[in-house]
C-alpha cells in the first residue's frame, strides 16, 4: 500500500509524526506500506516548521512544495497546483491529511480530481463559524473525503449528519496526544525560564493568532491590559506568532510580560505543563491542557472541540474584550474544574489508523 502523507503548518506536525512512526514500526515487522512525506512549505521559518521536524523525528520530507505565505487563494492554489504534479509523478494508493489548515484543503481537492482516495484525520470537527478559514478548510475537505479518522463521536454524529455513510467513519482518537504522551519525559526547560525566575504555577502562558484578537492593535491592547491587571503577581509568558508581531510592536507593555519567538515543541510543552493557566485561541492547545490538565481560557466565540470544555479543563469566554474580566478572576481564584480526559485520547490513535489504512485497502 502506497500512502502519501501530507503537512504543511505548524498543527500539523504532531499529528502526522506519530502515524509517521507506526508505519515504519509496522514496516519492520514485513508489513507491505510505503509512504512519502510531502512538506506543501504553508510554514517555512525555523521556529514554525524545521524545529518540529527535528524534535519530533520526523523523517526530511520526500519533497517540499515550497509554496510560502500569501493571500488564501494564493496559497490555497499554489499548493493545489504543485501537489497536482507531485501526485502525478508519484500516484499513491491513498493520500493522508490531517487538522484544517489550507494545505489539508488544497491537497485533498487536488487528490480527489486525481480519482485517488483521501482519508482525513481529525475528520468532522465543526465550529459552525464561517468567518473561521479553517472552517471553510474543514467543510470542503470532509465534503469529499472517503474515509474519516476522527477525535469524538460527536464528530461522527456531524459526519453522519452530512450524508457519510458509518463504513467510513473512524472514531480513533487524537493523534496530537499520541504525540504529547511520547514526549512528556522528554521536554525541554527554554532558556530563559531561569533568567526570567520563572517559578512552576506562577505564571500564565498566552498565545494569540486569530484575526479576531490580533489583528486590530486597539483590541490586542484591551486584551492584553485586562489581563495584566487581573493577573495579580503572575507573570505572562507570551511566545508570539509571526502575524500577532506586528501589532504587538507598538504596544508598550509591562515588565509581568515575558515576550518570545515561537517555542519548538518539547519547549513549549514544557511551559504549559508548568504554568498555572494558559490564555489561548489556539485549537490544538485546548486539547493539550485537557490532556494535562492545566485550566486553558480559549478567547473564542465558539470551539470544534467542545468536549475540552464539557469534559476538559478549557472554558470559553468570547471575543469581547470589555467581557474578559470576570473569566480571569475566576481563573486567579484557585477554583477551576479539574477535568477529565476525553475517549481515546490515550496516546494509542495512530496504530488504530494505520491498522485500518491496511484493512480498508485489504478490501478493496
Ligand atoms: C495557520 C493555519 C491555522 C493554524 C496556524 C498555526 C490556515 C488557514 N491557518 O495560520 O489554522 O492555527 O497556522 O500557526 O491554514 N509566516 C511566517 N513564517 C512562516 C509562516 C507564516 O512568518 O513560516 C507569517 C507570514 O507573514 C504569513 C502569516 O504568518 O502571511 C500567516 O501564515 P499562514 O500560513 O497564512 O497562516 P497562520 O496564521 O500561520
Amino acid at each position: 500500500m502506497k500512502v502519501t502523507l501530507v503537512a504543511g503548518a505548524r498543527p500539523n506536525f504532531m499529528k502526522i509524526a506519530p502515524i509517521i512512526h507506526e508505519i515504519k514500526r509496522i514496516q519492520k515487522l514485513g508489513k507491505k506500506i510505503t509512504f512519502r512525506l510531502v512538506h506543501t512549505g504553508q510554514h517555512y521559518d525555523e521556529k514554525l516548521s524545521h524545529s518540529f521536524f527535528k524534535q519530533l523525528n520526523i523523517p526530511e520530507p520526500d519533497v517540499n512544495l515550497g509554496v510560502g505565505s500569501g493571500s488564501h487563494a494564493e496559497q490555497t492554489a499554489n499548493i493545489m497546483v504543485k501537489f497536482e504534479k507531485e501526485l502525478m509523478a508519484n500516484r499513491p494508493d491513498i493520500v493522508l491529511v490531517v487538522g484544517d489548515v489550507n494545505s489539508t484543503m488544497a491537497c485533498s481537492i487536488s487528490a480527489k480530481k486525481l480519482n485517488i482516495d483521501v482519508a482525513h484525520v481529525e475528520g468532522g470537527i465543526r465550529s459552525r463559524d464561517m468567518e473561521m478559514p479553517e472552517e471553510i478548510n474543514r467543510l470542503v475537505t470532509d465534503s469529499i473525503a472517503d474515509y474519516f479518522f476522527t477525535t469524538s463521536e460527536l464528530a461522527n454524529k456531524n459526519l453522519r449528519k452530512e450524508g457519510h455513510s458509518d463504513k467510513k467513519l473512524f472514531f480513533v482518537g487524537n493523534t496530537m496526544i499520541d504525540t504529547l504522551k511520547a514526549n512528556l519525559s522528554k521536554l525541554k526547560k527554554p532558556v530563559f525560564f531561569d533568567e526570567y525566575k520563572l517559578k512552576p504555577k506562577k505564571y500564565l502562558v498566552v498565545t494569540l493568532h486569530r484575526p479576531s484578537n490580533v489583528d486590530d492593535a486597539d483590541n490586542l491592547k484591551m486584551l492584553l491590559k485586562t489581563l495584566e491587571e487581573t493577573s495579580k503577581d503572575y507573570k505572562i509568558v507570551f511566545p508570539v506568532h509571526p502575524r500577532t508581531q506586528k501589532n504587538l510592536k507598538q504596544i508598550k507593555l509591562s515588565d509581568k510580560f515575558i515576550i518570545t519567538d515561537p517555542l519548538s515543541y518539547l519547549e513549549f510543552i514544557y511551559l504549559v505543563k508548568n504554568s498555572f493557566a494558559v490564555i489561548t485561541d489556539s485549537g490544538g492547545i485546548q486539547e493539550e491542557t485537557t490532556v494535562m490538565k492545566i485550566p486553558c481560557v480559549t478567547l473564542r466565540k465558539n470551539t470544534e472541540r467542545p468536549e475540552t470544555v464539557t469534559e476538559g479543563t478549557n472554558i470559553l469566554a468570547g471575543i469581547d474584550t470589555y467581557k474578559f474580566k470576570p473569566y480571569f478572576q475566576k481563573l486567579f481564584s484557585g477554583k477551576w474544574k479539574k477535568g477529565g480526559i476525553p475517549k481515546f485520547w490515550d496516546g494509542k490513535t495512530s496504530p488504530r489508523i494505520v491498522k485500518q489504512l491496511l484493512t480498508i485497502y485489504k478490501n478493496k
